[in-house]
């Protein structure tokens, strides 16, 4: 049912944690299984993503889109991260059910909470990120219709 990459970014979840005074942080939930996922982002003065970290309060495939989202953001633009679609995280790992799909969804908005927390701080434009509804819940994505 699982790829290897899924299992194994579950058993072995890249940058976990938390990242002290963190350029933006974004949390975001789905109301449907509760989980609940946590996203940090170290942007530099050339809005370069230093470092990123996560936490998950979630099921094992949330525990692996998120590691593997911050594996593809990590040293990228903020434009770079804000382009990256939860069907790219869900590739990465080699694909995941469709009953799963939403938690990467969950990664993909996790990460653009983060990077709107970061433009309202630091008061940077980010294209695309006027599109973004951070209460948009997970299981409303178009992609999740049933
Ligand atoms: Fe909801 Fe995975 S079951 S995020």
């Amino acid at each position: 049912m699982y790829s290897d990459k899924v299992m194994e970014h579950f058993r072995n979840p890249r940058n976990v944690g938390e990242i002290e005074e963190a350029s933006g942080v974004g949390e975001v939930g789905n109301a449907k299984c509760g989980d609940i996922m946590k996203m940090y982002l170290k942007i530099n003065d050339d809005g370069i993503i230093e470092d990123v970290k996560f936490k998950t309060f979630g099921c094992g495939s949330a525990i692996a889109s998120s590691s593997m989202a911050t594996e593809l953001i990590k040293g990228k633009s903020v434009e770079e991260a804000m382009l990256l679609s939860n069907k790219a995280v869900a590739a990465a790992l080699d694909g995941l059910p469709p009953v799963k799909m939403h938690c990467s969804v969950l990664a993909e908005q996790a990460i653009k909470a983060a990077l709107l927390d970061f433009s309202q701080k630091h008061n940077v434009h980010i294209d695309g990120l006027e599109y973004f509804d951070p209460d948009e819940d997970a299981h409303d994505h178009p992609e999740e219709e049933e």
